[in-house]
């Protein structure tokens, strides 16, 4: 057995949190840090990203809303190292639950930080998506009217029929399925395929949205994704490449979607209308 899978099962074991497995795959070792002016978060960044490159902002939403900003540090952190800075709702290791308003301040703090002299001089806020899994899926569609953000990420996650009402043991942000026809921004869709709780869900949300480029791909491994794994396994790549495209700009992720990349990695996919972002 690789080592690396005896950490994944590690990871299951001690509850599945993430152990940390060093700094991403990119080309800007990166790291998590709290920062005074956005309490309650965790942010990722590289640590010495280069003066000339400006950095796209991805807001992050936990899955179960967890208040814990490290609970997707694999994930995270490997975004992070492409050069990007992560919002991430929840202190490291705090407790309790997230909230919208959570992703709605960090969308807030990266306009106000962004340029500011010293660590987020390089900060871009013109670029910003904003992305959950499961529960923080739920929240991240919240935002779809705020003209701050460009592009949702809708990981393990879909509109439920019914409000849980605390039922899973979380304070899911409930809105009723239809809500689907008032998202007019671009969606990419990262599911687990049919065994994943969301898939149907999910599923039915790429269908019922329109007007707008989207994409949708399933990696069958579940609703937990392969985020604990290091730099978060098949996830990790697959998001990596969604924000080098739409935030940077850059074909090399834009490739990953539009010239057979997923469906070499593992995923099945469907998509409409990808051409125009293209553009
Ligand atoms: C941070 O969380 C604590 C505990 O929930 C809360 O009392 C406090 O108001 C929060 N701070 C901000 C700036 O939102
Ligand atoms: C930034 O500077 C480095 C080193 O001089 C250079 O290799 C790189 O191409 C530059 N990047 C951009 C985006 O200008």
């Amino acid at each position: 057995m690789k080592w690396t899978s005896v950490l994944s099962i590690l990871a299951i074991i001690i509850g599945n949190t993430n152990v940390a497995m060093g700094q991403g795959s990119g080309p800007y070792p990166a790291s998590w840090f709290e920062e005074p002016s956005l309490a309650n978060h965790t942010i990722y960044m590289p640590e010495s990203p280069p003066d000339n490159m400006s950095l796209p902002v991805l807001v992050w939403g936990n899955g179960a809303c967890e208040n814990n900003g490290i609970r997707f540090m694999n994930l995270l952190t490997n975004i992070a190292s492409y050069g990007f800075i992560v919002l991430a709702s929840g202190p490291p290791e705090g407790t309790g639950s997230t909230n919208v308003q959570m992703l709605r301040d960090s969308v807030s703090w990266a306009l106000e930080s962004a340029g500011s002299e010293g660590k987020y001089l390089t900060v871009d806020a013109s670029k910003i998506a904003v992305a959950g899994q499961s529960c923080g899926g739920l929240e991240a569609y919240h935002l779809r009217d705020d003209d701050r953000v460009s592009f949702l990420g809708i990981f393990n996650s879909g509109f439920l029929p019914q409000d849980p009402g605390g039922g899973l043991g979380v304070s899911v942000p409930w809105e009723d399925p239809t809500t689907i026809e008032e998202v007019h921004k671009p969606v990419f869709y990262f599911l687990g395929g049919p065994s994943d709780i969301a898939y149907t869900n999910g599923r039915d949300d790429y269908e019922g949205l329109t007007g707008v480029p989207k994409w949708m791909g399933n990696y069958p491994v579940g609703h937990f994704g392969t985020y604990s794994e290091p730099d978060g396994g098949a996830f990790g790549v697959a998001a990596v490449h969604w924000l080098l495209w739409t935030l940077s700009k850059r074909m090399d992720g834009a490739e990953f979607f539009t010239d057979g990349g997923a469906e070499a990695a593992g995923w099945e996919t469907e998509s409409h209308g990808l051409e125009s972002l293209l553009q």
